[in-house]
């Protein structure tokens, strides 16, 4: 039970304007009209796009939340050391991608993001400030902030507290709004009862759970390990289906009517993507080789091992179902997103099934509803880059030549041989599939990497339906 203490009037900034910062904030501003939330970032172009009607994310519900609150109590800009003097809890929402480069380059955290905010606040605090790391981190990384905030330079105190987000791109004002749990771990019991006092003005006192530090941190690495595993081991039965017959989509309603397994996150998939999975479980990776713990490093990392071969079987499932060739035929990608409702395709399964379809010289026509041509292009250049570190002619002339973005479905399917379906958008459920089948070449190829078109229905229009760990179908049989 939480008691109630005098705390100052709460006076928040939270740097990094992200995909967490952003909305995570506006959702407080939004339920604490009283409390002044400073949201900065070192990104001017993301701070303008925050200050203006087109926000930097596509997230559902997410603009109404932003206008009740911006120009009342949440305020975005670039002024971070004004934002970090005038708060006194100051969130630390930057990104933490893997390493490339040095010691633990491909598995460890980049932590150099979160150093420079600790040094920054270190530098122009006053008095005492609270400091909540909200972005993901290795297990005693507040050990590390702590440090660097004892050099502060105007004598500032600091409490650390370790406060992760579980919110999920999509569903991110859903899950704010009334998540499952909002987690706080810190050694000061004031400090994360004046941190849990912000989100009880709308969360239920019982769902604010409250640890030590480094479980709070473990937790969050945790939880993303376990989701993911859920998907790895539902895409790896779905590999068995093809082989047997059995259909995935039942294996995963039979077993998740146990109670004890529950139906959520069972839908298999051409694999997960974002930004946060293979990060994060690399990163748990990296720390239990670091503690001596090979054996628990390897059982976790088999969890990206699935999800990259589960990318590659489709892909080389599509080039072997088209006769061995794809040269020179138009595919048409319907989603690039790494799921449905998100503009985010960091790490999206689509970019490693494009890279795989044009390294086979496929022409691929792109269709998405939210993701903009030059972030698709800037995707598929950045992974040529990174299977060969630096980009080649050939794959650049690939890029220029044998890529098309489109804005319409339709159009993108038009003279196709083949579709695939990599993100789940609802509106694929929802097109004139005899038109597309019209428009395309014969035998119509569709791949349904999301498993959310309706396959006897295409095949009864004349498609020869391929789906994840279903059997497949074509007219007459
Ligand atoms: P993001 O890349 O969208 O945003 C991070 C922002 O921080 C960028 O705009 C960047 O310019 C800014 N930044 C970096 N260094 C800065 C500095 N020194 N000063 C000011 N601004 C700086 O990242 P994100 O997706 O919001 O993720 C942030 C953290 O939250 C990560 O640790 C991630 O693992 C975690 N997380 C993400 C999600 C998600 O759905 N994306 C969910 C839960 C947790
Ligand atoms: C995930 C977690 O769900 C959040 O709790 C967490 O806060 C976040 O990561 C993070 O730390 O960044 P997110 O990546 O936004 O959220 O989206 P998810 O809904 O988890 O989906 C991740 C990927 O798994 C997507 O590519 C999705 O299509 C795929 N997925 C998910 C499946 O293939 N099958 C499923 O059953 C569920």
């Amino acid at each position: 039970m939480i008691s109630v203490h005098n705390f100052p009037s709460p006076r928040i900034c939270c740097i990094g304007a992200g995909y967490v910062g952003g909305p995570t904030m506006a959702m407080i501003a939004k339920q604490c009209p009283d409390i002044p939330v400073h949201v900065v970032d070192v990104n001017q172009h993301r701070i303008d796009q925050w200050n203006s009607s087109d926000l930097p994310i596509y997230e559902p519900g997410l603009q109404d939340v932003v206008e009740e609150a911006r120009g009342r109590n949440l305020t975005f800009s670039t002024d971070v050391e004004g934002a970090i003097k005038s708060s006194n809890i100051i969130f630390i929402s930057v990104n933490t991608p893997t390493k490339t480069f040095g010691i633990g380059a491909g598995r460890a955290a980049n932590l150099e993001f979160i150093e420079k905010c600790a040094r920054k606040i270190a530098e122009c605090s006053t008095g005492h400030k609270v400091v909540v790391e909200k972005s993901t981190l290795p297990v005693r990384t507040a050990e590390a902030v702590k440090r660097i905030l004892m050099s502060s330079a105007n004598n500032a105190t600091f409490d650390v507290l370790s406060n992760p987000e579980f919110l999920a791109e999509g569903t991110a004002i859903a899950d704010l709004l009334n998540p499952d749990r909002v987690l706080i771990g810190g050694e000061s019991e004031a400090a994360v009862e004046q941190l849990a006092s912000v989100y009880g003005r709308w969360i239920p006192r019982e769902r604010i759970l409250t640890t030590n530090l480094w479980s709070s941190e473990l937790s969050k690495l945790t939880a993303n390990a376990f989701l993911a595993q859920r998907v790895s081991s539902i895409n790896a039965i779905s590999a068995l289906c093809e082989a047997t017959g059995a259909d995935v989509d039942e294996v995963a309603r039979a077993i998740g009517t146990d109670s004890r397994i529950g139906p959520k996150f069972l839908k298999a998939s051409v694999g997960f993507g974002g930004s946060c999975f293979q990060k994060d479980i690399l990163n748990l990776v990296y720390l239990c080789e670091h503690f001596g713990l090979n054996e628990v490093a390897k059982y976790w990392e088999q969890v990206v091992t699935m999800n990259d071969y589960q990318k590659k079987r489709f892909s080389a499932r599509i080039v072997r179902t088209m006769f061995h060739t794809v040269s020179d035929k138009k595919i048409a990608i319907w989603g690039f997103a790494f799921k449905k409702d998100t503009n985010d395709t960091r790490e999206s399964a689509a970019i490693y099934i494009c890279r795989d379809l044009l390294e086979e010289r496929a022409r691929l026509t792109i269709y998405d509803p939210q993701v903009p041509e030059s972030q698709i292009r800037a995707e598929l250049t950045a992974v040529f880059q990174d299977t060969v570190g630096g980009l080649s002619e050939h794959h650049q002339r690939l890029i220029e030549n044998n890529v098309l973005v489109s804005r319409d479905p339709y159009e993108a399917a038009k003279d196709s041989h083949a579709i695939a379906v990599l993100t789940e958008w609802d509106e694929f459920k929802r097109l004139d599939m005899t038109r597309v089948f019209h428009a395309m070449h014969r035998p119509a190829f569709l791949f349904d990497g999301r498993n959310i078109l309706d396959a006897m229905h295409l095949a009864s229009i004349g498609f020869e339906v391929h789906s994840i760990g279903r059997p497949s179908y074509r007219a007459g049989g």
